[in-house]
């Protein structure tokens, strides 16, 4: 047990809301209570949650467990003496960085399409200038009904993010697209829909994450220890900062960043012509993915037998394609995963592929590297100058490699 656990306390971690408002209004669907996962998420993420009850929403769950989540007074109407609503009825509005409705019913889409202020809710989201997230939760034929599709699209046009509703099993029994979004990815589109006038707004940035894997026969392949993590924080630094993401991902184990395009891929080769097609009309690639050096020469057709005591495989280098990568506005950031010494390897890849920098990191020192949650990285430039960053979370150290980046998009 570490000294951490052991004071009950998490280690340290960057938190992605630190200092934001976010107003959680709940109606009254029977995924309200979701919800309350949702307002925990919120708060984990280091946001101040004001969560706003519908009166249908207060027939699902309770006051007491959002105000237990939140350590914040919960709002159940307009009227309420307590309520920060009852001294200035649009407190809350004028304070949100964002408002997410979640879950959304067909009701509150269509009280909020109209524009109507007969609830907090209502009157909290016709006052606000914060982005609009709303996370629509209902059976299915209600949700593809004209008028929830109507309004769902008035919201949308009005700057309304839609967290769309998943497919699956509804409260009703029916499989179709109704359920809530799933509370992780609400939290990302918060995020995403907060930082959208950032630095990076108006950009297309390409991140690739992850280990190709390169076949051997139908059942095996050869693949490193990458995880993904560091470009699915990259990924999601570069969201949050307002830029249009593609994410080029060989499989990982980590979900979809919410609110970013997502292309999968397996192999080197499926890699290299997404990076290549997406990198185009981008203003950034970054190639954090781990790709194989070597594939098999030859890719058996059927499962090969352990009939001999060995088996020996050819493998064939494969082609460093990261050059080939260009556009009219493209700057590219590379990635060098070392163990031992990795500034000095990283030097020569700065100009082999074409980058306005590489990023270093010695893979086999602890807390570094692959699979953790932090990373130690080095900053190369092209005239082999580094910059050693400290060991932080890999959000931290996505966002230090968008900083020196964001310097040399043209
Ligand atoms: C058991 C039960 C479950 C419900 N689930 C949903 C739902 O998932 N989505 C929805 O749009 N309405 C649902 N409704 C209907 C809403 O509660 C109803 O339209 C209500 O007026 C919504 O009010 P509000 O939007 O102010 O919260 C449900 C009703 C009941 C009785």
């Amino acid at each position: 047990m570490t000294n951490q656990q052991h004071n009950g306390k998490e280690p340290e971690k960057f938190l992605s809301l630190n200092g934001k408002n976010v107003v959680l209004g709940v109606s009254g669907s029977i995924a309200a209570y979701k919800a309350a996962d949702l307002a925990s998420k919120l708060v984990q993420a280091g946001a101040q949650v004001d969560v706003i009850l519908t009166e249908s929403a207060q027939e699902f769950v309770g006051k007491s467990t959002f105000a237990a989540l939140t350590h914040r007074p919960v709002t159940t109407g307009l009227w309420e003496a307590n309520s920060p609503l009852a001294i200035d009825h649009v407190s809350l509005a004028v304070n949100a960085d964002c408002v997410v409705v979640a879950p959304a019913t067909a009701n509150t889409i269509a009280k909020l399409a109209l524009g109507l202020s007969d609830d907090a809710l209502g009157a909290t989201v016709l006052a606000t200038d914060a982005p609009l997230v709303v996370a629509p939760a209902m059976d299915a034929n209600m949700y593809a009904s004209p008028a929830v599709q109507q309004n769902v699209e008035t919201l949308r046009e009005r700057g309304a993010v839609i967290a769309e509703p998943g497919k699956g099993r509804l409260a009703s029994g029916l499989i179709g697209k109704g359920r809530l979004q799933d509370p992780a990815q609400i939290v990302g589109l918060v995020r995403q829909a907060i930082g959208r006038s950032g630095d990076y707004a108006g950009r297309k940035v390409v991140v690739s994450a992850g280990g190709t894997q390169e076949p051997i026969d139908p059942v095996r392949f050869i693949s490193n220890r990458s995880t993904g993590k560091m470009g699915y924080a990259l990924a999601e630094a570069a969201r949050d900062r307002g830029a249009d993401v593609t994410l080029v991902s060989a499989p990982t184990a980590l979900d979809h960043p919410a609110g970013v395009g997502f292309v999968p891929v397996q192999t080197v080769n499926g890699m290299r012509e997404a990076v290549l097609a997406a990198s185009e009309p981008a203003d950034l690639l970054v190639m954090a993915a781990a790709i194989s050096d070597f594939s098999p020469a030859n890719v058996a057709s059927e499962k090969i037998k352990k009939n001999g005591a060995s088996l020996t495989l050819e493998l064939q280098k494969n082609e460093d394609w990261m050059p080939l990568a260009t556009g009219p506005k493209l700057v590219k950031v590379a990635f060098a995963a070392e163990t031992g010494d990795a500034a000095v390897k990283a030097r020569d890849k700065v100009e082999s592929k074409g980058a306005v920098f590489t990023v270093a990191n010695d893979v086999s020192e602890e807390g570094s590297g692959f699979g953790t949650d932090t990373n130690r990285v080095a900053i190369v430039d092209a005239s082999g100058e580094a910059e050693q960053l400290p060991l932080m979370d890999k959000l931290v150290v996505a966002h230090a490699i968008l900083d020196r980046a964001l310097k040399h998009l043209k």
